[in-house]
């Protein structure tokens, strides 16, 4: 069951000066149960999708089903059935993590809030700070909260904007552990990063955005797969480079071979498989490789290849 499916869902912003076209016709599918990523540069038009798709921003055009609902006609019955964590969070850092979930849980008119608020502080491991004003937290702990204030009223879809923006690997991590968890207890994750290694390691599926439209989507596997190649360097001695690429630039597993000072770098698929052949074809010639790396495309890859840029250099701060 799709929990979210849009057509053509478009956005402009009228400035003073121009039209900005954030978003530019996505359209995109979300099966319930998943974890679902939106990675892309700034400005790609990622939280603008996400204010549409939440009700807080309408669309110019397209239409969506949310949580099986009307995203134009019935946005009320939306709002029940998700929770929304913005870019910037939305706790109010003079009141305490337990007091932000109160008002919260009231606010969604949860049953037992106070049940539900000490319950959601203990599985996001806030409860030994929980009476302390939110302004004390740390990053990680702040981002916790957040997850949590989205969490209270158990939508059964939550929308996550960079959620772990600006946390150190370990909290990341942790986050990202947070995240499964809520996913395995039956909740769909829509979420943005423009950190490759999140999408990579957290997302079942991912759509990949530039510019306000979707320039490709899949399983983070998929898309490597499909989209890049894998890259064998055999460090060489100088004086056997040149026997050693005449050797294998005819092997049909070789799809491309470039030569350096001092490696050759292969570029297969499969790379692990083909290595023992490689290796087996190096030795009978009486070719030792100094070194032997071998690489996977990463998503980074994969949108050069779309693209023309990385990600890397759009970004500039995604580690
Ligand atoms: N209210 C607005 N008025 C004018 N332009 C806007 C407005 N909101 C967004 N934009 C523009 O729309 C484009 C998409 O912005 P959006 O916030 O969706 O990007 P994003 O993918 O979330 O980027 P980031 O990674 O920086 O959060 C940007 O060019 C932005 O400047
Ligand atoms: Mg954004």
């Amino acid at each position: 069951m799709a929990l979210i499916e849009t057509h053509n869902l478009k956005k402009s912003f009228k400035t003073r000066r121009t039209i900005v076209d954030a978003v530019r016709g996505v359209t995109l599918r979300v099966e319930a149960g998943e974890i679902f990523g939106f990675l892309g540069p700034n400005g790609a038009g990622k939280t603008t999708t996400l204010r549409m798709l939440t009700t807080l921003l309408p669309p110019d055009g397209g239409q969506a089903l949310v949580a099986g609902y009307d995203l134009l006609r019935e946005p009320a019955r939306i709002r029940e059935q998700i929770g929304y964590v913005s870019q910037s969070g939305g706790v109010d850092v003079n009141a305490t993590g337990r007091e932000n979930l109160l008002l919260q849980a009231r606010l969604y008119r949860v049953q037992q809030a106070r049940q539900r608020t000490g319950e959601l502080l203990s599985s996001l491991r806030l409860a030994s700070y929980a009476d302390r004003m939110a302004r004390t937290y740390s990053g990680g702990e702040r981002r916790r909260l957040d997850l949590a204030m989205g969490m209270v009223h158990r939508p059964k879809l939550l929308f996550l904007d960079e959620p772990t923006t600006g946390l150190d690997p370990q909290s990341r991590a942790h986050l990202w552990d947070e995240i499964r968890a809520l996913c395995a207890g039956g909740t769909t994750v829509f979420l943005t990063t423009h950190y490759l290694e999140e999408a990579d390691a957290l997302c079942h599926r991912l759509a990949i955005m530039d510019h306000g439209t979707i320039v490709t989507e899949g399983t983070p596997e998929n898309l490597k797969r499909s989209l890049a190649r894998d890259v064998i360097t055999l460090g060489l001695e100088p004086a056997r480079l040149s026997d050693a690429g005449q050797l294998l630039q005819p092997q049909s597993f070789v799809q491309e071979l470039q030569a350096g000072k001092e490696e050759l770098r292969l570029y297969v698929e499969h790379a692990e498989e083909l290595l023992p052949q490689i290796m087996q074809l190096l030795s009978h010639a009486q070719i030792t490789p100094r070194t032997i790396t071998l690489a996977h495309p990463t998503l980074d890859d994969v949108f050069l290849h779309i693209t023309g840029r990385t990600l890397r250099e759009e970004k500039g701060d995604a580690q």
